[in-house]
C-alpha cells in the first residue's frame, strides 16, 4: 500500500533523558500540532529530528528511543551537537527564520552553517531515499529543510514530492540580499508542488523565481528541467472537532476533575466580581510581538482608567530557541517590561499581568481559552498562527472576542475578528476596549462567522487538498515525460 512520507526537521514527540531513562512529550508549533493529527490517521511515516543528538546516546538509550520512534509510526534522523548548532540554531533559526520574517537586522550568514545545512538536508534526504517505495507521495515541510526537494527528486524523479512552507516568503526585495537566494530557491524546485499559506507568500516566491532564476513562470506553474511545478496557496486549518469537543467536555466538568489552573481562574473569577480575561498564547518569539502587546497593554490601562482592576491579561509563553541570542534578549525584555508594569498597576487585591513561561499541556490550553472574554494575537509577522483558531474552536457559547494582528496570514480568513496593525498602540488599546464593551449579540453574530469558515478548512482539508492537488501535478508531469 502506497504511503504518504511526511519530512520536517521535529518529529511530533520529542525525547529527553532524564536520569537515563526517555521522556517522550509532544512537539509544540503549528506544525506539528497541524500535521499530527493527519499522521495518525493514515498509514504514514514521519521523517524527523527526535530531540537528542548523537553525543547524548547510549546503546541502551538508542534502543528504547527507536521502540518509542518507531510506536508513532515515525523514524529519526540522527544529528550531531555540530549539526545542531549550525543547522538547526544556525541557519535555520539565526539566518531563514528571521530573513522570510522581514527581520533582515537580525540575519546572519556563516559559511560555516550554510555547509553544515547543506549536509543535514542531505541525512534528511537519504533518510528519506531509504524508506521510500514506488507509489510513495513525500511530502517535505518549511525552511530547516529547503534543499531536501532537489536532493531527493535528484535520485527518485519518479516520486511525487510537495513541499509546504509555513512561514511567509518574504518580497522579493528582502529575498534578494541573501547570498544563498539561487541555492533556496533551486532547493525547492525540486519539488513538484510548492505550498504556502497565503497567496501573497505565493505571489513573493514567484516573483523571486522569476526575477532570480530568469525562469519562466505563467500564473502559477513554473516549467523546469522538464517538468512542471506548481505553486499554490493553502491555507493551513486546525483539527477543529478535537478543539471544539475539548471545550464541550471541559464545560461538563465537576468540580473534582478540574485542574489547579482553572480551579485557580474560578476563584478569581468568583472573588474579583466582573474581571475580564485577556488571553495571549505562542512561543517566545520575536515574531510573535510580544513587547508591542505589553505595552499597548499598558497604554490601555492609562488611557481607560476605568478598566483597571477591571481585567487581566493572561500571558503564556512557550520557551522556544533559548539559545540563539535574540530570544534570550527578548526573554528579557519580557520579564522586565511584566516586572515594570505589575509593579506600577498592581494593589493589594489585583495584578494586570499573569506570565507563565513554560509549555502547558493540552488540558490547561483548553482551561485558558474557554475562560478567557478576549484573546489578543498580535504577531508582527506570522506565517499562518493556529492559536487564533484554536481559540475560536474552544468558544461552543459563541461568545468572547479574537483580536488579531493583520500581519498574521490567519487574518486573511479571519475578517470578523478585531484586526489591528500590531504597530499601533493605539488602535490595539482602542480594540481591546471595543472586545471588553462588545454586546454580546455582536459577538455571537462575529463568532459564528468565525466558526463556520474555521470549522469548514479544517487541518485534514488542507492535507486532502494539498495531496490531490500533489497527485494531479505529478499525473501532467508524467504526460509530459511520456511525450
Ligand atoms: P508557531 O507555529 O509559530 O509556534 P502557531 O500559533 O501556528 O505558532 O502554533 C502554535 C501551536 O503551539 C498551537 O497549536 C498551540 O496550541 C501550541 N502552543 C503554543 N503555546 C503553547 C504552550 N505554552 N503550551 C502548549 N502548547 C502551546
Ligand atoms: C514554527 C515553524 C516550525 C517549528 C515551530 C516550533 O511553527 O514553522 O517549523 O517546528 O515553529 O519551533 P522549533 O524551532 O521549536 O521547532
Amino acid at each position: 500500500m502506497n504511503k504518504t512520507i511526511i519530512v520536517s526537521n521535529r518529529l511530533p514527540l520529542q525525547v529527553r533523558i532524564e536520569n537515563d531513562q526517555i521522556e517522550v512529550t509532544p512537539s509544540v508549533g503549528g506544525l506539528a500540532t497541524g500535521l499530527k493529527s493527519v499522521h495518525t490517521e493514515g498509514n504514514g511515516l514521519w521523517v524527523g529530528w527526535c530531540g537528542i543528538t548523537e553525543e547524548e546516546l547510549t546503546p541502551e538509550l538508542e534502543t528504547k528511543i527507536s521502540e518509542a520512534v518507531t510506536k508513532a509510526q515515525c523514524v529519526s534522523v540522527n544529528l550531531t551537537q555540530r549539526d545542531l548548532d549550525h543547522y538547526y540554531y544556525g541557519f535555520s533559526n539565526r539566518t531563514l527564520w528571521p530573513l522570510f520574517h522581514y527581520f533582515i537586522e537580525y540575519t546572519e550568514y556563516n559559511p560555516e552553517s550554510w555547509d553544515v545545512y547543506k549536509s543535514v538536508n542531505q541525512k534528511f534526504a537519504d533518510k528519506v531515499l531509504e524508506h521510500v517505495e514506488e507509489g510513495d507521495n513525500i511530502w517535505i515541510q518549511d525552511y530547516q529543510l529547503l534543499l531536501v526537494p532537489a536532493m531527493v527528486k535528484a535520485k527518485r524523479p519518479d516520486i511525487s514530492i510537495g513541499f509546504f512552507n509555513h512561514i511567509p516568503f518574504p518580497s522579493y526585495e528582502i529575498f534578494r540580499t541573501f547570498p544563498k537566494r539561487k541555492e533556496l530557491l533551486e532547493g525547492m524546485l525540486g519539488a513538484d508542488l510548492i505550498g504556502f499559506h497565503t497567496y501573497d507568500y505565493e505571489r513573493h516566491f514567484l516573483s523571486s523565481v522569476k526575477r532570480i532564476l530568469s525562469m519562466d513562470v505563467s500564473f502559477n506553474k513554473i516549467t523546469y528541467q522538464n517538468r512542471i511545478i506548481k505553486v499554490d496557496s493553502f491555507p493551513m486549518g486546525i483539527d477543529y472537532e478535537k478543539f471544539e469537543s475539548a471545550a464541550l467536555d471541559h464545560d461538563k466538568m465537576a468540580e473534582s476533575e478540574k485542574s489547579e489552573i482553572q480551579k485557580r481562574l474560578d476563584q478569581h473569577l468568583q472573588n474579583e466580581e466582573g474581571i475580564k480575561m485577556i488571553l495571549s498564547i505562542d512561543r517566545m518569539d520575536y515574531t510573535k510581538g510580544i513587547p508591542n502587546r505589553i505595552k499597548a497593554f499598558e497604554y490601555f490601562l492609562r488611557k481607560y482608567p476605568q478598566f483597571q482592576e477591571k481585567i487581566r491579561l493572561i500571558m503564556l509563553a512557550v520557551p522556544s530557541r533559548s539559545q540563539v541570542p535574540q530570544y534570550q534578549r527578548l526573554k528579557q525584555e519580557t520579564d522586565e517590561l511584566v516586572g515594570r508594569i505589575n509593579g506600577e498597576y498592581s494593589t493589594v487585591s489585583w495584578t494586570p499581568i499573569w506570565y507563565f513561561y513554560r509549555a502547558l499541556p493540552f488540558e490547561n490550553l483548553i482551561d485558558l481559552y474557554t475562560s478567557s472574554d478576549v484573546a489578543l494575537i498580535t504577531p508582527v509577522r506570522d506565517g499562518m498562527n493556529l492559536v487564533a483558531k484554536e481559540y475560536v474552536a474552544t468558544r461552543t457559547r459563541q461568545d468572547g472576542v479574537l483580536v488579531l494582528s493583520e500581519m498574521a496570514g490567519a487574518s486573511i480568513e479571519m475578517n470578523e475578528a478585531l484586526l489591528i496593525n500590531p504597530f499601533n498602540f493605539e488602535e490595539i488599546a482602542d480594540s481591546i476596549k471595543q472586545a471588553l464593551e462588545m454586546p454580546k449579540a455582536e459577538q455571537k453574530q462575529r463568532m459564528q462567522a468565525l466558526q463556520n469558515r474555521v470549522s469548514r478548512y479544517s487541518v485534514k482539508k488542507w492535507a486532502s487538498e494539498f495531496m490531490n492537488s500533489l497527485n494531479q501535478v505529478h499525473k501532467v508531469y508524467n504526460v509530459i515525460e511520456a511525450e
